[in-house]
This record gives structure tokens, C-alpha cells and sequence, in this order.
């Protein structure tokens, strides 16, 4: 019986499963990612990572040469050759928000028809984000179906829900906050602790529950965050409508109450990327088909959704109308530190211009660009800050790049044109330090001239 973790398989080579294959390896454990896309193997055994993660690219460069990393497109050597299989495929949603578990279900396929194959016991994790129920009724059912082996006796099933963040992936992956093990009986999750436990050396908080309760960790850690952003961006909409009032420094009071942490609860152009809107929507239909009424979750997509129409409204207001006006965007991605667009708050505000008439649009992102030209094409202009200021009668930030941070209020003052309005849709600028340069506003701050 294999109860000692000493090779892994990994199954699904993108953002969370490279990133986790590539840390594992990095700590002496031989892994072998297994992915369908042949093409995209390739390119990432050559060193080409689809996406931008800091630091990732070296280290995926050392243990793919030294060979703790493999990557295949064949599962059944890889799984035969493990001790335990951890599936990180995507789990997209389908047009009305609900979970797809298309490639959850392939994945479990082959791993079982592979598993028939093996003698001995072999744990099963599944890591990718899965609404409760689905690791012990898919996975498991799946699973014991195509290898026609007995779950729990001949194989051992968990949960593992992944806490990492895009932009800080790694970091994230070497001090975790705590690892969640949701697992089917004692056996597997003593199994997959002992493994987190050499990992990281003992120094590691682990919390084991039951598969579902694990399942509904993730879903519910995640529509937190994103609750408790909407929530700043409710709060910031109404002082909008306060003169003198400026969300910033309303939070200042509120988060010095022990009780409320002032992480993610910044005010702005609202969440994007591929987890948080996704993973509220899955929450949201899952409780919908279950016959709960989620109240909650419904506003906190709501207000998602209304914030960049909302950063349009008040470009509306000062500008009247947007004939022949450039308009610059500053930042494409999700956030900073990625090169991912994926529901970003920059393609709805691109969208919602181009409705109104908004033409002349000028962009920049120093890792999106390539990921914007497949969505936009050549409807809107690509080009450096300066190029994207001058002559511009407005400016947005959409995302908070540090090197946006940097640009001094001279600048915006001497490239654009009249109003030179500049909205902070991230709230990165010290407002007062823009005073007599630009026509200053940010998401959050009351203005006496507004209604
Ligand atoms: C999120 C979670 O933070 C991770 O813990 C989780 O592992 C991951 O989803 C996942 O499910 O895989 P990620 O999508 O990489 O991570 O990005 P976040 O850093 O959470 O940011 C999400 C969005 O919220 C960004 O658009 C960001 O700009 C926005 N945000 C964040 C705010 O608007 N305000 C804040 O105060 C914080």
C-alpha cells in the first residue's frame, strides 16, 4: 500500500497545474504533467509559458532540464508510475453561469482506465475548482467505473482546493495560508497530509474535512472576497454622492476595527479574471438549482458588472460627448503582474465606449497587449503611455501596474488636451497631488459638481 507520496502525475498543464507541478518539483518531488495540447507541451518544454507569472519561467526551465518535471500528453505511463494523480483542469462555465465539467469528467475517465492497469494503491486529488458533491459523484464514479477498481480499498480519493493568486502564484505556493484537504476516508487524507507535511517541512496549517465541505471552502472563500469587493465599490458609489467624502478615507475608519481586515476590500473598476466571476456564478446556480434564493451573490455580480458602465458614465458627464475625443486606457489585465484579460474590467469598459461612440481609443499594458489585439483587433489603438496620453481628453486606469503608479501628474498635464480628465478606476494616485494638473477624479471620491 502506498501511503508515502514519493512521484506525483498532474493533470491539466494550466496556470494552477503548472505552477503547483513546478513548485512540487522545485522541492525534490519528480512530477509529470500531463496535458492533451501536444502543441502547448512543446512550447512550454522550449521555455514559452502561455501566460506571464513572475518567476515561473526560470524555474520551470531548471526542473524541466534536470528532469523532475516531465511533461506528457500520455496518461497511462505517467498515472502507473505515481503514487497519486492530482487532476487541475478547468472547470469553465456554460452561457447561464453553470459549471462545465466536460474536462473533469475525461480526466477522470483516463485516470481510471489507466488505474485498471495498476496494482497498487493509488490516491486521486482533485484540485480544480468543483462544486460539492462532484469529486465523490463524478470523479470517484467515474473513476471506479473504468477501472473497475473499489474506491477507498483500492484507491483513495481527496479534495484540495488551491488558494493561489495570479500575479503571485509562486509566493503563494510556498506560504500558503493553509492547505484544505477534503477527503473520502482517513487513509487519503492522511496520506495527502503527510505528503503537504514533507512539502513543507511541518511548517504548514492543515485543515481536513470531509470532500464537500472542502468543495465548498473554495466557493465560498471566493464569493467572499468577491462580496467583499463589490461591497467597497456599493460603498464607494454612494460616497461618489457625498461632497468631501472619499471611500479611501471611510475605510481607514472601518478597518481599524479588529473585526474587518482591509484586504480586498478596495474600491475600483470591480474583479475580473477567471476565478472569481466564474466561481460566484457556479456558487450561484449550484444554491439556484438546490431551490436557494441567493440574494448576496446575485448583488455582488450586479454591482460587478455596473462598475466600468459606471467609470463610462463619468467620463460621459465631463466629456458630453465622445466624437472625435481620444480616449487613453491605462492597464488590460485582469490586474497587475498577469498578461491575462480574461473577464477583465478593461474589455467591458472598451465594449460600453465603443457603444457610445467612443472611437479614438488608445491602450496600454506592459504584458496584455498580445491578449487584447485577439478581443479588439485593430478597433482601438496600441501604444505607450506617452503615445496614449497625448492629445487625450480623457484617461482611465484600469489596472493597477505599478508603473502607472509612477507616471507624475506633470505628465498627464502636459500630453493631454482639455478637460485632461483623469478617472482612477483603481485608486492608485494620491488625489490631493494632482490638484491644478489634471480634472482628478477616482471611483470613490464625492465631488461637489456631481449630482
Ligand atoms: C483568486 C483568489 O484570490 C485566489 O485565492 C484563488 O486561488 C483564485 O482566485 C482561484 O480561484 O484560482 P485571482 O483570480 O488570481 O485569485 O485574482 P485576485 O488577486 O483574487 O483578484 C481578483 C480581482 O479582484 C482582480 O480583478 C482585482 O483587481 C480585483 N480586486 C482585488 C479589487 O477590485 N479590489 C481588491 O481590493 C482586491
Amino acid at each position: 500500500m502506498a501511503e508515502s507520496i514519493k512521484r506525483v502525475s498532474f493533470v491539466g498543464m494550466g496556470f494552477v497545474g503548472l505552477t503547483t507541478a513546478a513548485f512540487f518539483s522545485s522541492r525534490g518531488i519528480p512530477v509529470t504533467g500531463i496535458d492533451t495540447d501536444v502543441d502547448k507541451l512543446q512550447k512550454i518544454k522550449t521555455g514559452i509559458i502561455p501566460f506571464y507569472e513572475a518567476d515561473l519561467e526560470p524555474l520551470i526551465k531548471r526542473t524541466t532540464q534536470n528532469n523532475l518535471l516531465k511533461l506528457v500528453s500520455d496518461y497511462e505511463p505517467a498515472v502507473i508510475d505515481s503514487d497519486m494523480t492530482m487532476i487541475a483542469v478547468g472547470t469553465p462555465s456554460n452561457e447561464q453561469g453553470q459549471i462545465n465539467l466536460k474536462y473533469i469528467k475525461a480526466a477522470a475517465q483516463s485516470i481510471g482506465q489507466a488505474l485498471k492497469q495498476k496494482e497498487e494503491w493509488h490516491l486521486v486529488v482533485v484540485k480544480s475548482t468543483v462544486v460539492p458533491g462532484t469529486a465523490r459523484n463524478v470523479v470517484g464514479k467515474v473513476i471506479v467505473k473504468e477501472s473497475g477498481k473499489k474506491l477507498g480499498r483500492d484507491f483513495g480519493l481527496c479534495t484540495n482546493p488551491e488558494f493561489l493568486r495570479e500575479g503571485s502564484a509562486l509566493q503563494d505556493s510556498m506560504t500558503p495560508d493553509r492547505v484544505v484537504i477534503g477527503e473520502y476516508n482517513e487513509q487519503s487524507g492522511r496520506t495527502l497530509e503527510n505528503f503537504y507535511n514533507t512539502i513543507y517541512s511541518g511548517n504548514v496549517k492543515i485543515i481536513r474535512q470531509n470532500l464537500e465541505t472542502a468543495e465548498m471552502v473554495k466557493y465560498t472563500a471566493n464569493s467572499f472576497l468577491a462580496l467583499k469587493i463589490s461591497f467597497a465599490n456599493e460603498i464607494a458609489n454612494i460616497c461618489e454622492r457625498i461632497p468631501g467624502v472619499d471611500v479611501m478615507e471611510v475605510m481607514k475608519g472601518v478597518v481599524s476595527d479588529f473585526r474587518i481586515n482591509s484586504n480586498f476590500f478596495r474600491a475600483g473598476l470591480g474583479f475580473g479574471g477567471s476565478c472569481f466571476p466564474k466561481d460566484v456564478a457556479a456558487l450561484l446556480n449550484f444554491a439556484n438549482e438546490k431551490g436557494h434564493n441567493t440574494v448576496l451573490l446575485d448583488g455582488t455580480l450586479q454591482v460587478n458588472s455596473y462598475q466600468p458602465l459606471h467609470a463610462i458614465d463619468i467620463l460621459e458627464k465631463t466629456l458630453k460627448d465622445f466624437n472625435n475625443k481620444k480616449i487613453a486606457i491605462l492597464g488590460l489585465a485582469f490586474k497587475k503582474n498577469t498578461s491575462d484579460m480574461r473577464e477583465s474590467p478593461s474589455i467591458k469598459l472598451i465594449k460600453g465606449l465603443h457603444e457610445k461612440g467612443a472611437m479614438n481609443i488608445f491602450v496600454c499594458d506592459p504584458k496584455a497587449e498580445k491578449e487584447a489585439k485577439e478581443i479588439f483587433q485593430n478597433t482601438i489603438s496600441y501604444g505607450t503611455v506617452e503615445q496614449c496620453l497625448s492629445q487625450a481628453s480623457a484617461c482611465i486606469i484600469a489596472t493597477d501596474w505599478s508603473e502607472f503608479a509612477e507616471i507624475p501628474p506633470e505628465q498627464f498635464q502636459s500630453l493631454m488636451i482639455e478637460p485632461r480628465l483623469l478617472l482612477d478606476g483603481r485608486r492608485i494616485y494620491d488625489s490631493q497631488s494632482f490638484n491644478g494638473h489634471v480634472l482628478y477624479k477616482g471611483i470613490g471620491i464625492g465631488n461637489s459638481n456631481d449630482p
